[in-house]
């Protein structure tokens, strides 16, 4: 197969565009789908601080990669999770990669907070997926907004946004499809959110990673197995391989048609937010939701504890 632009050997096959690229040409051809991306939605200037939110991922180290290429003034955010053999791993790739390219790094440990992920999945009765992108997403914004970046990049990409908005649109969720999209405009204590890879696949992530000899992690979290987006994700890819560019089609077509008509609607009945009493985040209660999850997580280890004490006088007296 040879490359569209130059005719040299080709090394990424892309179908939905009808089309394959040698290294060299993929590098162009992807740097200009971020660029539209920042161009279309206008996302940041070159004149912005921009906090890359950095998993250790394909994703987000190929999106701080390549912001950083075109100059942008970018700064990596990782949060440690405490999930054995994985947060760990996910943590020293972050940290090799940043020192190897020169790039300021902020580590977050949540766990020392309180809200390790394995002792909040044995406090908290609701899915560890959702409760953990909350903690996720409470650190990010806190982090952006307190310490005034301009913007908190994340590595979601085309896949991420799709199985994203179907979802959404499953369950005909009025707030997300008047909100999601690639530019979360700032409000009040909320950072600006962007996601600059909106318009590339999880394919071409990988390829880029691959081709820029970017060492990422590869485990996926032990806990998202079964997770509703995984299956979404496989319904899609199937779509795409029987009519190749229906993820682009669905995605921008919401963007130009779907979410205008349900902006005016989202988040039509919700309460005024409130600063949370704990630690001032935005909130709809008045403690905020990470507030409520880490008093929970005490909660069961007070119990634990005094369970513990109790054992330990019984076993006193039985002597
Ligand atoms: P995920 O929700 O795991 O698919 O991740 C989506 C995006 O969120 C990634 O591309 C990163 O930008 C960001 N992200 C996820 N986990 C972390 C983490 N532990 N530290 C920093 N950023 C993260
Ligand atoms: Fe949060 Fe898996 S990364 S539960
Ligand atoms: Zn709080």
């Amino acid at each position: 197969m040879k490359c569209r632009v130059c005719k040299q050997t080709a090394a990424v096959a892309l179908p939905s565009h009808h089309t394959a690229f040698c290294p060299a040409c993929f590098a162009a051809y992807f740097a200009r789908q971020v660029e539209r991306a920042v161009h279309n939605h206008r996302l940041f200037t070159p004149e912005e601080r921009i906090l890359v939110a950095v998993s250790g991922g394909k994703d987000s180290l190929a999106l701080i990669h390549q912001l950083a290429g075109q100059g942008y003034n970018v700064t990596a955010l990782h949060l440690d999770l405490g999930i054995p053999n994985s947060s760990g791993p996910a943590r020293e790739i972050v940290a090799a990669f940043c020192a190897a390219h020169g790039f300021t790094l902020r580590v977050v440990d949540p766990a020392e907070m309180g809200l390790s992920v394995p002792e909040v999945k044995a406090a908290v009765k609701r899915p560890i997926c959702s409760v953990c992108g909350k903690i996720k997403r409470h650190y990010m914004n806190k982090i952006a907004y307190e310490e005034g970046y301009d913007a908190l990049a994340t590595g979601h990409n085309l896949d991420d946004e799709v199985a994203r908005l179907f979802a959404n649109t499953l369950r005909w969720d009025r707030d997300f499809l008047g909100t999601q999209g690639p530019l979360l405009p700032a409000q009040g204590k909320f950072a600006r959110k962007v996601k600059p890879l909106c318009r590339l696949s999880e394919f071409e992530t990988a390829a880029y990673c691959f081709l820029h000899d970017l060492r990422h992690g590869a485990t996926a979290c032990p806990y998202s197995k079964g997770a509703s987006f995984t299956g979404h994700k496989k319904l899609w890819e199937d779509l795409e391989q029987r009519s190749p560019g229906s993820k682009t089609a669905f995605y921008e077509h919401f963007l130009t048609h779907g979410k205008t008509a349900f902006a005016p609607l989202a988040h039509k009945d919700r309460e005024p937010l409130q600063d949370c009493r704990i630690c001032g985040a935005p909130s709809n209660l008045e403690t905020c939701g990470v507030c409520r999850i880490r008093e929970q997580v005490f909660a069961v280890k007070e119990k634990a504890g005094a369970d513990l004490c109790g054992q330990g006088r019984e076993a006193k007296n039985s002597l």
